[in-house]
């Protein structure tokens, strides 16, 4: 890991209510009281639950985060939730360009300007980039990667590089079970890391694994050099098992 910390970030997705979400805070300050050192933990609930979330987490090393957060700063946008909204709900970092949401339509362009709203607002940007099966399958994920990668690290500036974080999260391994394997996973990232290189310091940029990650599968995945941590979908929901996860990366 070449002195980079491991990130550890939980996607709710849209599962829990406010008071589900005080629950598991409750749960997870029981069973982790503290973090491993040297470990950041971020913690992803939906926007109804972030205040709840920052509330019940106050005092403990872990971060709270959006799952995503609108370009624009204020005004006629129905639905749309602001950088800066999120901020005063607690949260200091968002999920950006889930695959979940680019399957609704948003695009490289749409994720790249949310990256900068999210660091002009003081957010750190969780960036998600992936491939489908049949990408994957058609021997163009270097391309579709880097090109995904290429958008929206174009609008980080060089000194912004430690506040970003980019997950890997092939499609085709989100919520199926179908974790890549640690082999597959580390060569990925490694030739992301190696096609950031041209544009910011890419040994500080920090790159997660994501898609069906477990306790079970978490540590043979962690020690590989170029993974910086994982994003959770699932296994983040139970905070015993978000806790093994944790504990794994320590
Ligand atoms: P999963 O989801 O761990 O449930 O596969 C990961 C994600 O979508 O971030």
């Amino acid at each position: 890991m070449q002195g980079r910390r491991p990130l550890i970030a939980g996607n709710w997705k849209m599962h829990k209510t406010p008071a589900e979400a005080r629950e598991w805070c409750a749960g997870f300050r029981d069973r982790l009281p503290a973090v491993p050192p040297g470990v950041d933990v971020a913690v992803c609930p939906p926007f109804t639950a972030l205040e709840a979330v920052s509330a019940a987490l106050r005092g403990h090393p872990a971060w709270v985060a959006a799952q995503t957060i609108s370009d624009q700063p204020s005004g006629p946008h129905t639905g749309e939730v602001s950088a800066s909204m999120v901020f005063g709900c607690g949260a200091r970092g968002s999920i950006l360009g889930h695959s979940e949401r680019r399957a609704m339509g948003e695009t490289d362009a749409m994720v790249a300007s949310r990256v900068r709203a999210a660091l002009d607002a003081g957010l750190r940007p969780i960036i998600c980039i992936g491939e489908s099966l049949d990408e994957r399958e058609g021997g163009v994920t270097s391309e579709i990667l880097a090109d995904q990668l290429m958008v929206a690290i174009g609008v980080v500036r060089a000194n912004e590089v430690d506040r970003i974080v980019i997950a890997y999260e092939p499609i085709w391994a989100i919520g199926t079970g179908r974790m890549a394997t640690p082999e597959m996973a580390q060569e990925t990232i490694a030739a992301m890391r190696a096609s950031a290189a041209p544009h910011l310091d890419a040994n500080r940029l920090r790159i997660l694994y994501g898609g069906s990650v477990t306790p079970a599968s978490a540590r043979e995945l962690l020690v590989a050099p170029d993974i910086d941590g994982a994003l959770v979908g699932g296994a983040s929901l139970d905070p015993e098992s978000f806790a093994m996860i944790i504990e794994a990366a320590g």
